[in-house]
């Protein structure tokens, strides 16, 4: 195998999607401990605390650079390079958090089971479902009285559209959670019974990779055993690794990551079955004539590099405005001091201090293969959605933009700044930190966030980088649809009738903003041929 395809068949990029306090840092910690990235329990979890202790942004802004090194988590495990891409959720959660699922292979979905399926999972699976983003389901605190079992199963089914496969069983639960029953090697796994059952505190097994005991059950827990498995083999599904790669099946593990109890299974049964790098599809120049573009999937192995960006991260430097557009490697490699073609501005750039980012720090790339994760800092020429590569001219399509769910009119305190006003606006909403519409009937300035907490950091980077005082009003509007139809006179009819209600975002493209869910329903049914769209690709006015 060639050096970039061995390289590029090693990496696994993954996201972890859950509910805020499933236990995703929790996880994240015990996966990074069995990983070697970290040496000691509680470094992230010390992070989180300071991140989300005040929605501050001033103290946001601070720990930016911490949010920033455990945005890409890298570490090595078995015989692959794993990079763990973190989604925001708390009072960060925002479209980024979205988009980072844009820029991974697959997923690891973490369910509380004293909860079953919660908002901000039926959200990012949705998001997950856009690309049959393959996931494997860890069920968590297993060491707490929660919903049974199979009610789990059934909850994540029905609302999540997706075939439960479980590769363990739960024996017990709560205060009488006996261990589980690995239905691979037919074998039982002890919970030591000295470990805090629903304390929620730190224990369970060393991190050195060692696998919980064998176990000897008490009757009327192997009578249930014996039930369950038996219902499981004639009604459950068998595994199929085709559809779990085609995002149809998920594997289920059951365990409690704050005692590390069922971590290890997880882990390596991840990076046994989760997909290396996936081909993309691109909008590629043709080979023979560079000014005509054909859609094509683009593989990881290809020698060319490219890549495209699915985040960026502002404020690195204060003092100079730096900002840092993460890039997943899509195709060939990347090298310190490379020429990097930047195919929206027509510019080359030479890339000398990209940076890739460990789970403790951040350090100077050498080079980087399909799969990873590097910043390049700019100073605001790139955006979300840009592609590069080495010289072929293309545009990777799929990073999108999602229908924001809040809204606020924006006031300037100071009219003599209007300019400033809509410079920094547009350059916000470039960068992806908010979405921003200018209504047709009017001149205002309406801001949409997936979360509350964008509103308060673009007020605080407006007066900081852009020298304006900007306050909001409520706005009554109850969502954002983007408006496609094939049709002209059609579009024109819808254009004219609901004129009053119809914006255009920072790229020009039409939306309407329904100021009530009835009105959006009306409008649906009296316009057929018209297209209500709650995503929309970056780059496109469709
Ligand atoms: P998140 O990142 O998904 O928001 O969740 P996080 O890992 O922070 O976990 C949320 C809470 O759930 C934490 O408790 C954590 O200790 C607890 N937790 C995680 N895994 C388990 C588990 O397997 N069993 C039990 N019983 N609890 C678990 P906290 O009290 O909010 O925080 P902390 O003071 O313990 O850090």
């Amino acid at each position: 195998m060639s050096d970039l395809k061995d390289n590029a068949a090693r990496r696994r990029t993954f996201a972890i999607i859950s509910h805020p306090d499933a236990g995703k840092t929790t996880l994240t910690e015990k996966l990074l401990l069995f990983g070697g990235a970290i040496q000691m329990a509680g470094t992230i979890k010390a992070r989180k605390a300071s991140r989300y202790a005040t929605s501050d942004w001033m103290t946001l802004e601070r720990e930016r650079g911490i949010s920033v090194t455990t945005s890409v988590m890298r570490f090595p495990y078995l015989e692959r390079e794993v990079n763990l891409l973190d989604t925001p959720g708390h009072q960060d959660f925002s479209e980024d958090t979205y988009r980072v699922l844009t820029a991974v292979d697959s997923a690891l979905l973490v369910i509380d089971s004293t909860k079953g399926v919660e908002e901000q999972t039926r959200k990012l699976m949705e998001v997950c479902r856009m690309r049959d983003t393959p996931i494997i389901t860890f069920i968590n605190k297993l060491d707490r009285a929660g919903l049974q079992p199979l009610d789990l199963l059934a909850d994540i089914e029905a609302n999540l559209r997706i075939h439960c496969v479980p590769l363990t069983w739960p024996v017990g639960m709560g205060s009488d959670f006996q261990g589980v029953y690995d239905l691979r090697a037919r074998e039982l796994r002890a919970f030591p019974a000295e470990r805090g059952h629903g304390d929620g505190k730190e224990g369970g097994f060393p991190a050195d990779g060692a696998r919980a005991p064998a176990l000897s059950l008490p009757e009327h827990h192997a009578g249930r055993l014996r039930e369950d498995l038996e219902l499981l083999e004639t009604a459950g599904n068998a595994f199929s690794l085709e559809q779990y790669l085609r995002g149809i099946q998920t594997p289920v593990f059951f365990g409690s990551a704050v005692n590390n109890f069922g971590v290890k299974e997880l882990l390596d049964t991840f990076v046994s079955l989760a997909p290396g790098p996936r081909p993309r599809t691109a909008l590629c120049a043709s080979a023979e004539n560079r000014e005509e573009f054909v859609e094509r999937l683009v593989y990881p192995w290809e020698e060319e590099f490219s890549g495209v960006v699915f985040k960026i991260q502002a404020n690195m430097d204060r003092a100079h405005h730096d900002r840092m557009a993460f890039l997943r490697v899509c195709s060939g490699r990347f090298h310190r001091g490379m020429k990097l073609r930047h195919p929206r501005t027509g510019k080359d750039m030479t890339v000398h201090n990209a940076a890739i980012f460990m789970a403790q720090e951040r350090s100077g790339v050498e080079e980087a293969f399909p799969g990873d994760i590097i910043g390049i800092p700019n100073h605001g020429a790139i955006r979300i959605g840009d592609s590069f590569t080495e010289k072929t001219p293309l545009r990777f399509i799929g990073i999108p933009s999602f229908a924001p769910e809040h809204f606020r009119r924006v006031r300037l305190n100071n009219p003599l700044k209007s300019k400033q006003l809509n410079k920094g606006l547009f350059q916000l909403a470039e960068e992806g930190a908010v979405q921003l519409f200018r209504p047709l009937a009017n001149n205002d300035y309406i801001l949409g966030a997936i979360g509350l907490l964008q509103f308060e950091v673009i007020a605080a980077r407006l007066s900081d980088e852009y020298g304006v005082d900007a306050a909001y009003e409520p706005v009554q509007i109850h969502c954002a649809r983007w408006i496609f139809s094939a049709d002209k006179t059609r579009l024109e009819d819808f254009r004219n009738y609901y004129y009053n209600d119809l914006a255009l975002d920072a790229e020009g493209a039409l939306a309407y903003l329904p100021p009530n869910p009835w009105k959006l329903e009306s409008a649906v049914e009296r316009c057929p041929g018209v297209e209500f769209r709650n995503i929309r690709e970056i780059g496109s006015r469709a």
